[in-house]
């Protein structure tokens, strides 16, 4: 392990789009085939308040009402992913924000074509996803250990 690699947890949401076309079992089996370990899962509407402060950082963007209506328009799965550099790995997975421009291979690339139902949602960096973990979990909502046999 080099002292670039460590343990991560980052955040990840299939929004409304992907529940409604029912991709979470590819997105999870994507993520998981990386690795990556899942470590908190909830299937959940959001409400508007959560979803403002969610999205807080694009506020001043002309974007941001309908994302905000969007993303509490249906059925959302959050989700805690952990693994080594699991941020950038998960962000690698999930492709660029644009589909257009997202390689294909990854999530948005291969499975979607619109900037605002473009399919998973994962943290940016890891102040990103703690704040995002915090939002969404509490600390028993994960599950960290496999019971030995
Ligand atoms: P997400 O990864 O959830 O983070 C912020 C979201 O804002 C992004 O995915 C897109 O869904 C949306 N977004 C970013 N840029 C634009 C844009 N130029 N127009 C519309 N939506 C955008």
């Amino acid at each position: 392990m080099t002292s670039e690699e460590h343990i991560e947890r980052t955040f990840v949401m299939v929004k409304p789009d992907g529940v409604q076309r029912k991709l979470v079992g590819e997105i999870i089996s994507r993520l998981e085939k990386k690795g990556l370990e899942l470590r908190a899962l909830r299937l959940k509407n959001l409400d508007i308040e959560t979803a403002r402060k969610h999205y807080e950082e694009h506020k001043e963007q002309p974007f941001y009402d309908h994302l905000v209506y969007y993303i509490t328009s249906g059925p959302i799965i959050v989700m805690a992913f952990e693994g080594f550099n699991a941020v950038r790995a998960v962000r690698q997975l999930v492709g660029a924000t644009n589909p257009i421009e997202a390689m294909p291979g990854s999530l948005r690339g291969d499975l979607c074509l619109e900037k605002v139902r473009n399919l998973v949602h994962a943290a940016d960096s890891q102040e990103a996803a703690q704040r995002e973990l915090r939002l969404h979990f509490r600390s028993e909502d994960y599950v960290t250990q496999m019971r030995q046999r």
